[in-house]
């Protein structure tokens, strides 16, 4: 039997975005619902580090316009323009309110909110280096996930901790009507009734093998809604942080070369100077993932297998490392070996944020593709933060403009919300058959008949992915990487769980969220595949050029039929003048 619940507002995912949303409308004495998979503190947005970007101007002059510029350029030219005004204008005023929130900010000499300069900042449109990004020493996103919850919890949010979400539930006028969730202590389905739901169920960088990503991070909203037969946006674009430790993925903020940290090769040598003169350590996170890329396959790596170079920090000092990096040098210890006050960290590329997602407007609603006619927002339907794609970050994102992402994009979707449930007073009819999709979806893995282990088939699809797919992208690769994926995807069809591996529902829960990877693999190997140019993180060795006379688009993958369609890229922001797009130099 099902169990059900209904609510004004549903939030899938206890994350920053989630949390943000959540409080905008629990504030206007909603009742909403947050449902996460994880016990909401632990959502992925606790690990971030390095802080959150805003032009407070705290430390050095500066201007939301620079941001903007910054942002744009980052992007390689393919972030809509509007969005991006939109979230750099509103920066200031959502630090300031996570601020009088009670965020404890670090604080300069004058009591102000620190800032500390990040990759990709400007002043004066490409000038010298920006110090723009507030923190909290090295843990920003923990900061920022205990006020959002605090403040929720005051403001009477329920919580439906440890449930994963399987399906959205929608009536025949397409209207979301909630979704179907698994309570995974217990194994009992239950359907949560809204008038409003909003996805932010954050990335899916447990797609690759080497990721900076939480193993929660299986994209389980992107699942949802590619199964409720919507696009995803920009697939192909993937981030590869330069700076996560070889092997174990673990993130060493962009924060170190911030605070005056720098990469060297084996020879020990400053190798930015050569790919970035100017910004050097602090060009933007594609163009130092590259050079690292080159210098390791130009033989100039480190280590045994010369698989990495290396960060030095030791000579800032230890007091410098104490108080604005002390997370930073305890997981180097624990996880690299090695303390940076003395000895320099080994680091690689890592998988560390997907720039494309659920296509949304500004204000956090899930557009239908253009395919069927002018652009509409799915009703009752919203998405923000990782999972959601506006496009702020078009094919790179800047250090720091996530958290920002979240805030700006969750408040403003909390608002349109508000908004909705005003104009949509009432409940739709639930229809009888609603939630049966989703039920047929858990039911599959009842079965215990033999079957190949879940863990064995992701991790064949996260070699694919490193592999065919990595910071270096070329058509025969990526073709066989889909082939190569296609027979990993029919080993899932013959999977089963043992059966006394289902304790708690861990095991179903594994192969549930495996089905959604499985799916972004696919939408990321056929966008990857179709982008015949390099722009930002999508670098294809046989394109190596970005084309602008054909690609200043979005790409638009739809599971059925393993089809693109294709959007032009919004190059009018809301009031200022564009920024033509020109090359990039750091
Ligand atoms: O390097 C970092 O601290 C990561 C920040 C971000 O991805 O925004």
């Amino acid at each position: 039997m099902i169990a059900k619940r209904s609510f004004d507002a549903l939030i899938v995912g206890g994350g920053g975005a989630g949390l943000r949303a959540a409080l905008q409308l629990a504030s206007k004495a909603h009742k909403v619902a947050v449902l996460s998979k994880v016990f909401p503190t632990r959502s992925h947005t606790v690990s971030a580090q390095g802080g959150i970007t805003a032009a407070l101007g705290n430390v050095s002059e500066d201007s939301w316009h620079w941001h903007m510029y910054d942002t744009v350029k980052g992007s390689d030219y393919l972030g809509d323009q509007d969005a991006i005004e939109f979230m750099c204008r509103n920066a200031a005023s959502v630090v300031y309110e996570l601020e009088h929130m009670g965020l404890p900010f670090s604080r300069l000499p004058n009591g102000k909110i620190y800032q500390r300069p990040f990759g990709g900042q400007s002043k004066h449109y490409g000038g010298d280096q920006a110090v723009r990004t507030c923190a909290a020493a090295d843990r920003t996103g923990h900061a920022m996930l205990q006020t959002l919850y605090q403040r929720n919890i005051a403001a009477r949010t329920q919580f439906f901790d440890e449930f994963f979400a399987l399906d959205l539930v929608r009536d025949a006028e397409g209207y979301v009507l909630g979704v179907v969730a698994l309570e995974i202590e217990t194994g009992q389905p239950w359907l949560l009734e809204a008038r409003a739901t909003l996805l932010a169920t954050g990335g899916a960088g447990r797609v690759f093998r080497h990721s900076t990503n939480a193993l929660i991070n299986t994209g389980d909203g992107l699942g949802m809604v590619l199964r409720a037969g919507l696009p995803l946006e920009d697939m192909e674009f993937w981030q590869f942080h330069p700076t996560g430790i070889p092997e174990v993925g673990c993130l060493m903020t962009e924060g170190c070369r911030g605070e005056g940290g720098y990469l060297v090769n084996r020879e020990g040598e400053r190798f930015m100077t050569r790919y970035a003169p100017h910004a050097l350590d602090l060009a933007s996170r594609d163009v130092v993932s590259r050079a690292i890329a080159q210098e390791i396959q130009a033989g100039r790596g480190c280590g045994e297998r010369g698989d990495h170079v290396l960060l030095k920090l030791d000579h800032l000092g230890e007091e410098t490392i104490r108080k604005r990096l002390p997370g930073i040098r305890e997981l180097a210890i624990r996880f690299a070996g090695v303390d940076p006050v003395v000895a320099p960290i080994p680091v690689t590329p890592t998988v560390h944020y997907m720039m494309g997602g659920i296509p949304t407007n500004l204000h956090g609603q899930v557009v239908t593709p253009m395919r069927y006619g002018p652009e509409e927002a799915v009703p009752g339907l919203y998405a923000v933060g990782e999972c959601a794609c506006v496009s702020v970050h078009g094919a790179n994102r800047l250090g720091g403009n996530s958290l920002l992402d979240l805030l700006v994009f969750g408040r403003a979707a909390g608002e349109r919300m508000l908004e909705y449930l005003r104009d949509n007073p009432y409940p739709r009819p639930m229809p009888k058959s609603g939630p049966e999709p989703a039920l047929a979806r858990l039911a599959r893995w009842d079965r215990t008949d033999g079957g190949e282990r879940i863990a064995a088939i992701r991790a064949d699809m996260q070699r694919i992915l490193q592999t065919h797919c990595g910071v270096y992208r070329r058509d025969d690769l990526l073709r066989e990487g889909i082939e190569k994926l296609t027979a990993v995807e029919l080993r899932m069809t013959r999977a089963a769980l043992e059966d006394h591996s289902r304790v708690f529902n861990t095991a179903r829960i594994e192969a549930l969220e495996l089905e959604n990877l499985l799916a972004i693999a696919r939408a990321t190997l056929v966008s990857a595949l179709a982008r015949t140019e390099s722009r930002g993180a999508h670098a294809r060795e046989d394109f190596p050029r970005r084309d602008d006379d054909h690609w200043l688009r979005h790409t638009l993958y739809f599971r059925e039929g393993d089809t693109l369609d294709y959007k032009p890229v919004r190059l009018k922001p809301l009031t200022v003048e564009p920024f033509q797009p020109k090359e990039r130099r750091y």
